[in-house]
């Protein structure tokens, strides 16, 4: 069989492996087996272009939260409804009003004291966060999820850049929630002319604006790498339009990665962080990310017999089983014992409705496992997958460790390992890393006016 990442106690430096984001990963154990020669993916449970490019309104009907109380997708179209000065009309329903006020976002009264909003309690969380060297982060129980989620990042940027590319050589991007620069690499081997990052975490943007100059430090001369602005801002509250150096700046693509379901606190924060990411876009230009599947939150929360669920890796809980208003609706995440951090639901039907006021149209939403089993058919993003060891090896070899002691963790790939069609040894996912990377989605939204 063709060589094998070397997988281990001391797994080695992969490609990108220093950007790593900060957030990560559940599924269907059926498809989270891999051979690392054919990289086979079971057949069931696959889902068919059309249905994961589903328009929202069939996309609710999957939902089981939409069946609930009210037709939340109706409610959504309700809630965007703009008034011809382009505001919302949400105010002239009162239906809507009391959904839209929640414990979250009501003022507090005047004797208690401000609290932390939950914005500045994100920024602080991810602010404390320290860089971990490559040493450390390989020791993560989550060592592989990271690197599956960095994967799908990658393809995914690298999918929209060469879009782009097709059409125009200098390519800017906005970098949304940049964190630590977890993408830069990304951006650098996607040869674009210009980037802007920004977040909401002064210490994170710091540290990104430190890597991107390490980064051109270590090139050689010759090398042409991008050129870069960064700048710490709440996106949910401040317009990026008047920050940026050049006051005409227009982008090709806005890459959200992790990071629009924290603005889902109220309708305004929402609205905000979507026009600071759509309304600079030139015509044709994408806003992509990834972020919480509310369908898959929902679904899990409801079939848990708490208000939360989880695993060993990862636990969400929310604050109320049976109650999901479009903004507001609050659980804490909590990944690999890291301090919870406040998020928001994003029913997703909503997003595609308000994106409309700033001319974008969905052109894509898959969740991991779809966007996995699509993209793992092409030789280079296999390749990717190694490169970046985004897979564990199973069985484990003489000199290496599984990363969870538990049996039940790999009792997927245990199965196939009798398999005669698979080739030893496998690559996969702990049942627990997939079961967090499985909470997630990918969407593309594309500029029409
Ligand atoms: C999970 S991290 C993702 C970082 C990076 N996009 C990546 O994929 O590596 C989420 C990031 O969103 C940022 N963020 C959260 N709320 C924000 C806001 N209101 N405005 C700007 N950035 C925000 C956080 O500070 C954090 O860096």
């Amino acid at each position: 069989m063709s060589e094998v990442p070397e997988f281990g106690k001391k797994r080695k430096r992969v490609e990108e492996a220093d950007s790593a984001t900060d957030k990560d990963e559940k599924a269907n154990s059926s498809i989270n087996v891999l051979d690392t020669t054919n990289v086979a993916v079971s057949e069931d449970g696959k889902i068919s272009a059309e249905e994961a490019n589903r328009a929202p309104s069939q996309d609710s009907k999957k939902e089981p939260f939409v069946t609930a109380e009210d037709d939340r997708s109706k409610l959504g179209k309700e809630y965007c409804d703009t008034t011809e000065k382009g505001e919302v009309g949400a105010s002239e329903n009162p239906r809507l009003e009391n959904r839209k006020r929640t414990r979250d976002s009501e003022p507090d009264s005047e004797h208690v004291p401000a609290k932390k909003t939950h914005t500045e309690a994100v920024a602080a969380h991810y602010n404390k966060l320290e860089e971990v060297g490559l040493e450390q982060r390989s020791m993560s129980r989550i060592f592989y999820l990271r690197n599956f989620n960095n994967w799908i990042k990658s393809v995914l940027i690298g999918e929209f850049l060469d879009k782009v590319r097709q059409r125009k050589q200098n390519i800017t991007v906005l970098d949304l929630g940049c964190g630590k620069g977890g993408d830069l690499l990304k951006w650098r081997k996607g040869r674009i002319s210009k980037l802007v990052c920004t977040d909401i975490a002064e210490i994170s943007v710091q540290q990104c604006k430190q890597r991107y100059m390490d980064m051109r430090n270590r090139g050689r001369s010759n090398d042409r790498i991008f050129s870069a602005e960064f700048i710490t801002a709440d996106s949910t509250k401040e317009l990026l339009s008047k920050k940026y150096s050049d006051r005409n700046m227009c982008f090709d693509i806005c890459s959200c990665q992790f990071v629009y379901h924290y603005s889902f606190e109220t309708y305004e924060q929402a609205d905000m962080m979507l026009k600071n990411a759509c309304e600079r876009l030139c015509h044709g230009g994408y806003f992509i990310g990834t972020t919480p599947d509310s369908y898959e939150l929902v679904k899990r929360l409801e079939a848990s017999q708490t208000d939360s669920f989880g695993n060993e890796v990862y636990t969400v809980k929310f604050q109320k089983k049976g109650e999901y208003p479009l903004f507001g609706c609050k659980y804490d995440f909590n990944l690999e014992g890291v301090v919870n951090v406040p998020e928001f639901l994003v029913y997703f039907p909503l997003l595609v409705e308000m994106a409309r006021k700033y001319g974008m149209k969905l052109v894509y939403r898959k969740t991991f496992r779809e966007f996995y089993e699509e993209k793992i058919k092409n030789e280079e993003h296999k390749m990717l997958l190694k490169q970046m060891q985004a897979l564990e090896q199973y069985p484990a070899d003489e000199h290496s460790k599984l990363v969870s002691n538990t049996k039940d963790d790999y009792e997927y790939a245990e199965g196939c390992k009798n398999d005669e069609k698979m080739k030893l040894p496998l690559g996969t996912l702990s049942k627990s890393e997939w079961e967090a990377t499985s909470i997630y989605l990918i969407f593309a939204f594309e500029k029409q006016l």
